[in-house]
């Protein structure tokens, strides 16, 4: 992709409003599969007026190809109760799961897309967060933008900001990646209100173009990532503290509800 398909606003909060204000009118609905990042909800309804409509998706299975039925059922119960599903998004890696999308839920979430005709967005901010598995059952980070896509590409879209991968909480940067010109064009028309620092865009630019510092940073990242999920996990099993395995993207889901 090229950069006059990215814009960049201040923080990827600021470019969820721009894009669900974009996308749909006030009342319409943004589905997602749960558990789901709970700020969404303010995200896209304190201004757009946007709902969120979480599919019932249990956590084991959330992110299998068949989630897409959930997906479907959801959809139809929403449009019963009058609200109209616009879009679709998905975190990749989930980030209450910290586990990344396998490619054939990717594929099944495009078909899903392409048949209802509505917008798929894939919010990607923990893209470089994925660390060498150490369970069994994880899948490496793939970004829908990576392959053939099955769906019309005006339909599909990818969020970023760099506060996680790059650790830089208050780096205001966000980024919208389309092939949608009329999605750029409206949230473009919008960013003089979202619009990032200058200090940002300039810290940003410096650590984007030193390609050689930015992979050494990542790669050292995602070991001490790995190696911090390492130590914790193989403490907690001994401690009689259940915890979400198959994790390979950041932190640990604990349930303290059955221990001591
Ligand atoms: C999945 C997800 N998207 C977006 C954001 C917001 O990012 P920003 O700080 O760039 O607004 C967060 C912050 O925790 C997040 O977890």
């Amino acid at each position: 992709m090229s950069g006059e398909q990215i814009k960049i606003t201040g923080t990827a909060t600021a470019l969820h409003e721009a894009f669900g204000s974009s996308i749909a009118d006030p009342g319409q609905g943004i589905m997602t599969s749960r558990p789901y990042y709970g700020r969404f909800e303010l995200d896209f309804g304190l201004k757009a007026g946007l709902k969120m409509v979480a599919a019932d998706t249990p956590l084991g299975t959330c992110l299998q190809p068949d989630v897409v039925d959930a997906f479907e059922q959801t959809s139809q119960k929403a449009k019963a109760g009058s609200i109209e599903i616009r879009a679709v998004l998905i975190i990749n890696p989930q980030n209450r799961l910290r586990r990344c999308c396998p490619e054939d839920t990717l594929i099944a979430f495009m078909c899903f897309h392409q048949k209802h005709h509505i917008h798929l967005s894939s919010d990607d901010i923990y893209a470089f967060s994925g660390f060498d598995p150490t369970e069994r059952g994880t899948h490496p980070f793939t970004s829908v933008l990576w392959f053939e896509p099955q769906i019309d590409e005006s339909l599909l879209h990818v969020t970023y900001g760099m506060v996680k991968n790059y650790a830089v909480p208050g780096l205001r940067i966000g980024a919208l990646i389309t092939h949608s010109k009329p999605l750029l064009k409206a949230v473009k028309s919008v960013t003089r209100f979202r619009n990032p620092s200058g200090p940002s865009v300039a810290i940003a630019s410096a650590t984007l173009y030193d390609r050689t510092w930015m992979r050494s940073f990542i790669t050292l990242s995602r070991e001490r990532v790995g190696e911090a999920y390492t130590y914790f996990s193989e403490r907690l099993s001994p401690m009689g503290v259940t915890y979400l395995s198959r994790v390979n993207a950041g932190f640990l889901c604990l349930s303290i509800s059955q221990s001591g």
